[in-house]
């Protein structure tokens, strides 16, 4: 355990559920990817702290779990949105639009793509085809579909989040 010292210098993170994901796969080989997976699932992220208790319990080195956690997408190194909002710039979405859209999302919420706001609420993602061509140019809030995205429906579906807890 660290002491008090270090832990103002790092995250204050309740290291409890990272322990508890690691005691389940102590033993097991090829452990790694898995309890990285869990933690995300258990913090949304995966915080520094988390990735030198893994280091250390795991014995691999910080660098080779860096090395996972930057080359794999689905891993995030800082915290994120509760609300994530993907705006795809596939074609179909790009051809119908979609620059405004992700536009308006950007004056909305002030930050760029993969940015989450100070208030933690939202992360913004620009992201290719989501499979929806159909209904282009679409958004995506969580698991939620929005298609056929005006300027004017953006604005409303942000509302509608920024009103909800
Ligand atoms: S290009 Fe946007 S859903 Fe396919």
């Amino acid at each position: 355990m660290s002491n008090a010292a270090e832990q103002v210098e790092q995250e204050e993170i309740d290291l409890t559920g990272a322990n508890q994901v690691i005691d389940k796969y102590l033993d097991m080989h090829g452990a790694l990817m898995p309890v990285l997976q869990e933690i995300q699932e258990v913090y949304g992220y995966v915080p520094e702290p988390c990735v030198h208790l893994v280091a250390e319990r795991l014995n691999v080195y910080s660098s080779q779990i860096y090395g996972v956690l930057t080359f794999y997408a689905q891993f995030h190194l800082e915290p994120r949105g509760k609300y994530i909002v993907r705006v795809c710039m596939g074609t179909a979405c790009h051809v119908k639009g979609a620059g405004r859209i992700g536009d308006t999302l950007k004056d909305r919420l002030g930050v760029g793509h993969a940015e989450t706001t100070e208030d933690l609420k939202f992360t913004a993602e620009y992201v290719a085809c989501i499979g929806a061509c159909g209904m282009a140019p679409v958004i995506m809030v969580n698991d939620a579909t929005y298609g056929s995205m005006t300027v004017n429906k953006m604005n409303e579906v942000i509302d509608k989040y920024v009103k909800m807890d």
